[in-house]
C-alpha cells in the first residue's frame, strides 16, 4: 500500500508541459490514458484535465521501476519524476499540445489500480447515454466533458465579474421556501417540526428578488439552483441553474441592454465570437406570424406565409371552413424542393404535423406544365393561381399549408419548418443569432384551469397602452416582458414588474382570484408592496442552455455534471429511492399508493 503521495510532490500539469520545460525534472500526477509495451521500453499516455502527455520508460530506468511500469493498466492513477525531453522528428505528434516532447522516467509511483472501464475514457465515443450517466464519475473523466464542464465554470466567472462591475449584488435566497402556486408543480420537502406542513424548492428566486429590490439592493444577481417538476426534454431539467438578476428603477431597455453587454462579454471571452449589439427587437405576434415560435431561428428562410384572404371562398372546402370558423391557412414555400421532397417525404411531413394536432398537411408541387397536389382538383385555376402567387411560387417549388386554429397553425407550421431546416440542411452551424421577443401577450388561455393564467408570472407589468384591455380584453393586453433568444431556444426572459397595488389587484381579478385567494396565495409579498416598492425589473438565463449553446452541445445534459434522465431519476446514484421508515414515522408521513 503507498502511504500518501509518497514523497512526490506534482510541480505541473500534464498538458501544460511545453518545449521551455526541456531538460527540466519534473513531477506529474494522473491516469493512464493508454500504455505500450515495445519490449524494453514502455510509453504510457498520462492525463489530467489539462490534456496528455507521453512518458516514456526505458533502459534508463531503474529496473524496480520499470519492473512497476510493466504493471500499469489504464486508468491507473500513477505520479512520475522524470525529465523533459524533444522528441525526435519521427515521433512528433501534431494532435496534440504537448506532441513535442516527452517525458523520460526515473521514479514512478502506482496510487491506485482500476477495473477495465465499461466504456473508452476518450473523446467522441459512441456509448449508450444510459451507461454514461450510471458511470458518469468515468464519463466526466472523458476530455470532451471536462472541456463542457470547465468552460461552465469560466462562464460563471465571467457572469459574475461582469455583474460586479455593473454594480450588481449576490445574494442568497432561500432553498426552502413556501408553496406559491402559478408555474410549474413545486418539488416539496416535508417538514418534522411542522408535521403536515410543506416547503418547496424554488422554482426560481422572483418573490425573493423582488423584495430585495423594495428593500434597496437596486440591483441583484444570483447564480440559482432552481427545481422544476415538469416533463423533461433536451433543454430542460427537473433541477437547473438560473443566472438570475433584478434591477431597480428600469425599464425593458435598460434590462435588454445591460444583458447584451453581459452576453457579449460571455462570447467574446469563451469563444472569441464578437457579437453585435444591441440585438434585433421583435414582437411577439411578428415572430408568430413569420416563424411559428416565441423563440425563432432566425438562420434560415421557410417563413410562414399568410394564406386565409386568398382561400377563404375557395373550393377546397376545409380550407375555405378553417377561415370561416375564425381560423386560419398559412403556407411555407420550400424553394426548389420538388427534387429533394418525394411523395414518401411528404406523407412523413403529413404525420409529422400531426403530432402537433394539425389534422392534415396540404401540398402543392409545382412542376413544368404541372402541378401535384391532392387538392388542386377541389380548386379553379384561378384559385390556384391566387394561392401559388400569394406563395411566391415558381416552378421546383414546394408549398405546403396546414389549416386550423391559429394556435395549431403555428405550432405545427413552426415545427415543420425547424424539421424542413434540419431535413434539408439550411441551417448555417456558424451563426449566433440572438434576438429579443418582446410584448407578449399578458394571460394565455388555460384549457385545463378554464381561466387566464400570466403567461410570464402574475407580477409581469402590462405594457402602458395596454392598461385598458385589462378590464375589458385581458386577452389582447401586452406585457412588458421580453425573451433572449439564441439559433431558437430561449436563452432566458424576465419583465418589468407591477409595482402599484391598483395595478396588481386589477391583474388578480383577471386572473380570476379573489381579493382573498390573491392574500392567502401572495399575500407576504401584498403586504411588503405597502411599504414603498421602486419601479423594477428583470430576467433570468437558463445557465445549462447558455453553456449548451457555448459549446455546440445537443443536450443540457452534457453540460451538467450529474443530471437526470427523462423519468427524472438519476441512474448512477439511483435517486429518487425509498427511505427508511424510521424517517417517515419523524416526518409524520404515510404513503399511500394510488394506482
Ligand atoms: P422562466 O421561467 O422563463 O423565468 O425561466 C428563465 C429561464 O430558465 C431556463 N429554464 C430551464 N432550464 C432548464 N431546465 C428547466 N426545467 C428550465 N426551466 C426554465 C430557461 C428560461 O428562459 N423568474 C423568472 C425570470 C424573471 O422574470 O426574472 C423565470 O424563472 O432558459
Ligand atoms: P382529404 O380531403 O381529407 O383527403 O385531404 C386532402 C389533403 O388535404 C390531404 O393532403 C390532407 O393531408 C390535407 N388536409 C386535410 N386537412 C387539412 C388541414 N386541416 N390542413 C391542411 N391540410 C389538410
Amino acid at each position: 500500500m503507498v502511504k500518501g503521495l509518497s514523497g512526490l510532490k506534482r510541480t505541473k500539469y500534464c498538458g501544460e508541459v511545453s518545449k521551455e520545460d526541456i531538460g527540466k525534472k519534473i513531477t506529474l500526477m494522473g491516469w493512464a490514458a493508454k500504455y505500450r509495451d515495445l519490449g524494453g521500453v514502455l510509453f504510457v499516455d498520462l492525463r489530467d484535465r489539462t490534456g496528455i502527455v507521453q512518458v516514456v520508460f526505458n533502459e534508463t530506468c531503474d529496473s524496480e521501476v520499470f519492473k512497476n511500469a510493466e504493471k500499469i493498466r489504464s486508468e491507473y492513477v500513477i505520479g512520475i519524476e522524470g525529465e523533459v525531453r524533444e522528441r525526435s522528428k519521427e515521433t512528433v505528434n501534431k494532435n496534440i499540445k504537448t506532441g513535442e516532447i516527452e517525458v523520460i522516467v526515473s521514479n514512478l509511483v502506482i496510487y491506485s489500480k482500476s477495473e477495465t472501464p465499461p466504456f473508452y475514457i476518450e473523446e467522441d465515443i459512441d456509448t449508450n447515454e444510459q451507461v454514461r450517466l450510471k458511470y458518469r464519475y468515468l464519463d466526466l473523466r472523458r476530455p470532451d466533458m471536462q472541456k463542457n464542464i470547465i468552460l461552465r465554470h469560466k462562464a460563471c466567472k465571467i457572469a459574475r465579474d461582469y455583474f460586479d462591475k455593473q454594480g450588481f449584488l449576490e445574494i442568497e435566497t432561500p432553498m426552502l421556501q413556501k408553496s406559491t402556486p402559478e408555474g410549474a408543480r413545486d418539488y416539496l420537502v416535508p417538514s418534522r417540526v411542522h408535521q403536515g406542513s410543506f416547503y418547496a424548492l424554488p422554482q426560481s428566486p422572483q418573490l425573493y428578488k423582488q423584495l430585495l429590490m423594495l428593500s434597496g439592493y437596486d440591483r441583484y444577481f444570483q447564480i440559482a439552483r432552481c427545481f422544476r417538476d415538469e416533463d423533461l426534454r433536451a433543454d430542460r431539467q427537473p433541477e437547473f441553474t438560473q443566472i438570475d438578476l433584478e434591477m431597480s428603477f428600469v425599464e425593458c431597455e435598460d434590462v435588454m441592454t445591460v444583458n447584451e453587454g453581459m452576453l457579449k462579454e460571455m462570447f467574446s471571452k469563451t469563444l472569441g465570437i464578437e457579437i453585435e449589439t444591441p440585438f434585433l427587437r421583435m414582437p411577439y405576434s411578428e415572430a408568430m406570424e413569420r416563424f411559428g415560435s416565441d423563440k425563432p431561428d432566425t438562420r434560415f428562410g421557410l417563413e410562414l406565409i399568410q394564406m386565409s384572404d386568398v382561400v377563404e371562398n375557395c373550393g377546397f372546402k376545409v380550407f375555405a371552413d378553417v377561415v370561416k370558423n375564425g381560423g386560419s391557412v398559412r403556407a411555407i414555400n420550400v424553394k426548389g424542393a420538388s427534387d429533394k421532397l418525394s411523395r414518401r417525404d411528404l406523407d412523413s411531413l403529413t404525420d409529422f404535423v400531426k403530432i402537433y394536432r394539425a389534422k392534415g398537411l396540404a401540398w402543392f408541387v409545382v412542376n413544368e406544365g404541372e402541378i401535384k397536389s391532392p387538392v388542386t382538383k377541389f380548386l379553379t385555376e384561378e384559385e390556384t393561381k391566387a394561392i401559388l402567387d400569394r406563395a411566391g411560387a415558381e416552378i421546383g417549388d414546394v408549398v405546403l399549408f396546414v389549416a386550423d386554429k391559429d394556435e395549431v397553425v403555428f405550432q405545427a407550421l413552426g415545427a415543420l419548418r425547424l424539421e424542413l431546416g434540419k431535413r434539408l440542411d439550411l441551417i448555417d452551424k456558424s451563426k449566433f443569432n440572438f434576438l429579443w421577443v418582446t410584448e407578449f401577450p399578458l394571460f394565455e388561455y388555460s384549457e385545463e384551469e378554464k381561466r387566464y393564467v400570466a403567461k410570464h408570472h402574475p407580477f409581469t407589468a402590462p405594457m402602458d397602452e395596454d392598461l385598458e384591455l385589462l378590464e375589458t380584453a385581458p386577452e389582447k393586453a401586452r406585457a412588458k416582458a421580453y425573451d433572449v433568444i439564441l439559433n431558437g431556444c430561449e436563452l432566458g426572459g424576465g419583465s418589468i414588474r407591477i409595482y402599484d397595488s391598483e395595478l396588481q389587484e386589477k391583474m388578480f381579478k383577471a386572473l380570476g382570484f379573489t381579493h382573498e385567494q390573491a392574500w392567502s396565495r401572495f399575500g407576504f409579498l401584498l403586504e411588503a408592496f405597502k411599504y414603498g416598492v421602486p419601479p423594477h425589473g428583470g430576467m433570468a438565463y437558463g445557465l445549462d442552455r447558455l453553456i449548451m449553446l457555448l459549446t455546440g452541445s445537443e443536450s443540457i445534459r452534457d453540460v451538467m455534471a450529474f443530471p437526470k434522465v427523462q423519468n427524472a431519476s438519476e441512474l448512477m446514484s439511483n435517486a429518487p429511492d425509498v427511505v427508511d421508515p424510521k424517517q417517515l414515522i419523524e416526518l409524520g408521513i404515510s404513503i399511500v399508493k394510488i394506482d
